[in-house]
């Protein structure tokens, strides 16, 4: 059997500069490329963190009056904000990326000029005598032919001849046309990605002066497009540091919506390298420190070397307090591991570097918006060396020492499942950070009840319950299937149909068979459920006992183990029903979770009298739990229910190792005597003579008996469909 998922960002073998960026970056491949079909967004190709549509969607349901986004790369949000007339700021620190965003930007140039100045270039350019520089930068001979190169050129020339007549805006339009031909017009492999990668050759090349005329005809239709619903653009876009946000006014931003760079090693430097050494901004890789990457977020080993950053001076940083205890571990054991690598790679100041400029960036952050805004940053976590950084977490913290009220994480995917030569086992997760200047929920017993449950939900399910179910599924060569991604279902979900066909999203299936690329056949399913009143419980019995019987019914020939997990306070009336109807179950009530958080000082013992106030509080300190709190509370609930776990083990255990201990089989020979009324009928079996039976073949009753005292009924039409049955019962 397959492991779980596991991810991969960090190799522990040294690898080829151009095969670590672009697996980095196929973790955000699939929120990019959404971008590359919209108006606009696709007139640059650069990783935007998150689809546009999406930003749209927040936008319109938050309602904001000025957005800001600190992290603004190639201007997704500022482009979403003016397509819905909202007030936006953009701040982005790489000079070269601030310059495409804001050719993007100028959409609401005239477009009459627009396609004018273009002409103009392309007409120039077509008369310029083809000359190319004395020295070729060494990258620009790998991705161009000759005659590409000086087509090139002198479009550079003639668009640089005319920039000083032009409009600031007209100047940045044209600016990203030049630059969005340079990939397509390279004959080397680009990737999907801005990275170039000079030993891969394409089957089809453009040519520079036809890529320009269909660059420009594909703007000329997104202004139109844009400009027929927008008037003008509201974005301010700046050049300079989220870690500062220093021409930012204090109090004015409402919604966030960002993508900062992950702690993951990617050098944003790198991205635009090609376009940069053409335009004659960097002559090789080692130019981009001072051009481009000692502005931005130390987020790689590249970054962090070049700086030669002591891990004791960054730790000493204050503004590191608030995670200081979790970090300095994490970065010491990394500090260790890099010891034993070949690569040498400067991850611990890596990882505490990018913890001090977040902070700052939280810190800015606070400044410039409102009491009451919200931020959402698009994130994940990561593993350099295999060694787990909680990246979310540690946010959330800072976020919160920096002033903000409330951080929750919504997780959108897991990272990197399908990476082939996976070397450390952790799993990693992307999602969306939010952050709250006022906690606002709109029911504060409720919001607590959904925390509250889901914390118990991952401790039940996946620490106490799922190592249970791994290893005595290991152990009998049966596969377990959790929530996760597996190939041999599409999705995440656990989902299974009923006899109705109707679809049930469960936590848990053993199947007999199954691999990760395969189905196998079902033979427990379990599901759980938490109610935080009692007053519900019995439509949640219901509700599970809907979801499951249907399926069991379905596979009612091979009598699978069914069970639920259930946490909080539910009735004995409903606990009462999901037995009786042969449900195993692990129950956790309330009191035990109550005595549970007790270990940790924590009082959770809330009923409907409990004021707004406090379960606020609690919210906002189950949020922040520590990782040291957590674990106290997994080892409280484990032991509250270990008599529960072991109980429903043993019933799982015996119905999967039950043997049958009786096989009955009747057939069944007769007269059909078929009748009108009731009374009919009674005369009927009066006069029944049964000494002396007489007839043909009806059908066969089977009943067969196990050890563990299930049993399964079943009748069959033909000797063939019995003997399927029965050969299928000893497989
Ligand atoms: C994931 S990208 C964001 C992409 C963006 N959402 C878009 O629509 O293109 C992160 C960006 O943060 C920028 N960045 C890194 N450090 C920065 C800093 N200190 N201040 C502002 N921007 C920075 C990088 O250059 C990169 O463009």
């Amino acid at each position: 059997m397959t492991k779980p998922s596991q991810l991969q960002l960090f190799n522990s073998t040294p690898e080829s500069h151009e095969n670590i960026q672009s697996k980095i970056l196929k973790e955000r491949a699939g929120t990019f490329t959404d971008n590359m079909k919209l108006p606009i967004h696709r007139w640059f190709r650069y990783s935007a963190g998150f689809s546009a549509t999406w930003v749209e969607k927040v936008i319109t349901e938050l309602e904001p009056k000025t957005i800001l986004d600190p992290f603004a790369g190639s201007g997704t949000v500022c482009i979403a904000a003016d397509k819905l007339g909202v007030n936006s700021y953009g701040v982005e620190a790489h000079p070269f990326v601030h310059r495409l965003a804001k050719g993007k930007l100028a959409w609401v140039v005239n477009i009459p000029e627009f396609l004018e100045t273009a002409n103009q270039i392309k007409h120039s350019a077509a008369m310029l005598q083809p000359k190319l520089p004395e020295k070729i930068p060494a990258l620009l001979s790998k991705c161009y032919t000759e005659e590409t190169l000086r087509d090139l050129f002198r479009i550079k020339q003639a668009y640089l001849d005319l920039a000083p007549f032009l409009s600031e805006e007209l100047q940045s339009l044209l600016f990203l046309a030049i630059c969005a031909i340079l990939r397509s017009t390279s004959y080397v492999g680009t990737a999907q990605w801005q990275y170039i990668l000079p030993n891969k050759r394409k089957a089809k090349t453009g040519e520079p002066f036809d890529a320009l005329d269909k660059q420009v005809a594909l703007m000329h239709e997104d202004m139109r497009q844009m400009q027929s619903i927008a008037k003008s653009s509201l974005s301010i876009f700046v050049q300079e540091d989220a870690r500062s946000l220093k021409s930012l006014p204090n109090n004015l931003i409402d919604l966030v919506i960002t993508s900062p760079p992950y702690a993951n090693n990617y050098d944003y430097a790198d991205a635009t390298r090609l376009e940069m050494t053409f335009w004659g901004e960097v002559n090789s890789w080692g130019d981009l420190h001072e051009t481009v990457r000692k502005f931005l977020i130390r987020s790689s080993s590249q970054h962090v070397s070049k700086d030669r950053l002591s891990l004791d001076i960054l730790i000493a940083e204050s503004i590191i307090e608030p995670i200081r205890d979790e970090l300095l571990p994490v970065c010491q054991e990394l500090e260790n591991i890099r010891g034993t690598k070949g690569g040498n790679k400067a991850y611990h100041t890596m990882v505490a570097a990018y913890f001090t400029d977040m902070a700052f960036v939280f810190r800015a952050l606070r400044r410039v918006a409102t009491s009451n805004c919200k931020v959402c940053f698009v994130i994940g976590d990561s593993a350099p060396y295999g060694v787990y950084v909680p990246v979310e977490q540690w946010l959330g913290k800072l976020a919160i020492a920096a002033g903000f009220d409330f951080w929750s994480f919504e997780q959108i995917r897991q990272r990197n499942v399908k990476w082939k030569n996976r070397k450390h086992n952790v799993p990693l997760q992307e999602g969306r950070l939010w952050i709250e200047g006022e906690f606002m929920a709109q029911s504060p017993s409720h919001k607590f009840g959904q925390d509250l449950g889901k914390l118990l939900e991952d401790i039940v399910e996946y620490d106490i319950l799922k190592p249970r179910l791994q290893q005595f599924a290991q152990t009998k060569n049966y596969y377990l299937d959790w929530q996760r991604s597996r190939p041999a279902r599409s999705g995440k979900k656990v989902t299974w149909e009923d006899k109705y066909g109707n679809k049930h999203d469960l936590d848990f299936v053993i199947e007999i068979d199954g691999t990760d690329d395969q189905i196998g056949r079902p033979v427990a399913f379990i599901e759980s459920a938490w109610r935080r009143y009692t007053k519900h419980s019995k439509n949640k019995a219901q509700e599970i006992q809907g979801a499951i019987l249907p399926i069991i019914e379905l596979h009612h020939l091979s009598a699978p183990f069914y069970g639920a997990i259930l946490a909080g306070d539910f009735t004995k009336p409903a606990l009462d029903q999901l037995r009786n109807n042969g449900f195993a179950i692990i129950y956790i009530p309330y009191k035990d979770v109550v005595a549970a958080f007790r270990e940790i000082d924590f009082d959770v013992a809330f009923d409907e009298e409990t004021p707004d106030e406090s379960y606020t509080e609690a919210s906002k300190r189950l949020a922040n739990l520590a990782t040291s709190e957590k674990e106290k509370l997994r080892q409280a609930l484990m032991r509250v229910s270990k008599q529960e776990v072991d109980r429903f083990m043993d019933t799982l255990r015996n119905c999967l190792e039950r043997y049958i201990s009786k096989i009955i089989l009747v057939p069944l020979f007769g007269i059909r005597h078929e009748f009108e009324s009731i009374d009919d009928a009674i005369a009927g079996v009066d006069a029944l003579n049964i000494d002396n039976p007489s007839g043909e073949f009806e059908r066969f009753e089977v009943i067969v008996d196990y050890s563990n005292s299930d049993a399964i009924r079943a009748t069959f039409q033909t000797k063939a469909l019995l003997s399927d049955f029965l050969r299928k019962l000893g497989s």
